[in-house]
């Protein structure tokens, strides 16, 4: 009888896992999309707990050891966590725990805002949770001498962002209030330390222009993250560079509202999420 083969595909062909509290982490599977078209992602939204920025350490930690269990179990080549909640607080753990490379988005984002910055002041918007756990003042501490991190939370334009609602006077006011103290300061960097940030990004740079007096430069976590990506994919040799990747979406919750809401607002190609319990 003809034996057949159980051999595991081999490393370079497995996919990216991506995992987010929600929705937001579509901002960097649309970078990843972009930067690494060949790759195939699969990418879980933890929408039934969403939102992770408002819980403590310990449920965020669990949290993300259930998700990266989920992925992994599927065969992963790296993964990377797109929340920037779980960044702060889980990434050590994950790395110690799982046997694939880790991608936060923390660290990225510090070592771009360091080479953006001129003058050292380095302001950070994200979740209570990001900015609590004081994971980007160690991080840029790591990367610069000379920089000072001005962080403020900025809540509430996530569900501004999951609402679609990201023009207009509403939003406009709500950035407002959030970024002129950090305006006030003097920062000449600011990073989008959050997943929902970037969609607000031109808004977020109108607001900017008018609050300071200098130009301020942003730094989206998405796009320091998919450039993080490649880097390591090269350094591992892990990069493939044949056909086109394909991307997989799971959900633990109301999968039509992700595909809705990540076609209409992130304006990422969410044809179909299929839902899972972890
Ligand atoms: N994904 C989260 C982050 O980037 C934002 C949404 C939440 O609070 O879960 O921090």
């Amino acid at each position: 009888m003809p034996r057949t083969s159980t051999r595991p595909p081999p490393r370079i062909d497995l996919p990216i896992g991506v995992f987010d509290s929600g929705i937001g982490g579509l901002t960097v599977v649309r970078a990843m999309r972009i930067a690494l078209p060949r790759e195939d992602i699969v990418y879980l939204g933890d929408t039934a707990r969403v939102p992770y920025g408002g819980r403590g350490p310990d449920t965020v930690i669990r949290y993300a050891r259930q998700c990266t269990r989920f992925l992994a179990d599927r065969g992963l080549k790296m993964l990377v966590v797109a929340c920037n909640t779980v960044s702060a607080v889980a990434l050590d753990m994950l790395r110690v725990e799982f046997d694939v490379p880790v991608v936060g988005v923390i660290e990225p984002s510090a070592r771009a805002a360091a080479r953006a910055t001129r003058t050292g002041r380095v302001g950070v918007i994200g979740t209570e949770g990001t900015i609590r756990s004081g994971a980007y003042d160690r991080a840029l501490a790591a990367v610069s001498s000379r920089c000072e991190v001005l962080g403020h939370p900025a809540p509430l334009l996530v569900p501004l962002v999951e609402e679609g609602w990201i023009e207009g006077e509403v939003p406009r006011l709500a950035v407002e209030r959030y970024l002129t103290p950090l305006c006030e300061l003097g920062i000449d960097t600011l990073i989008l330390g959050c997943t929902h940030y970037p969609v607000l990004r031109p808004l977020i740079d109108e607001v900017l222009a008018t609050l300071s007096s200098r130009p301020v430069a942003t730094v989206s976590s998405a796009d320091a993250a998919a450039n993080e990506v490649m880097a390591t994919l090269d350094a591992r040799e892990l990069r493939r560079d044949e056909r086109r990747g394909a991307t997989r979406f799971y959900v633990t919750d109301r999968p039509e509202q992700f595909v809705h809401v990540g076609t209409k607002v992130f304006g990422a190609d969410v044809e179909t999420a299929e839902l899972v319990d972890l």
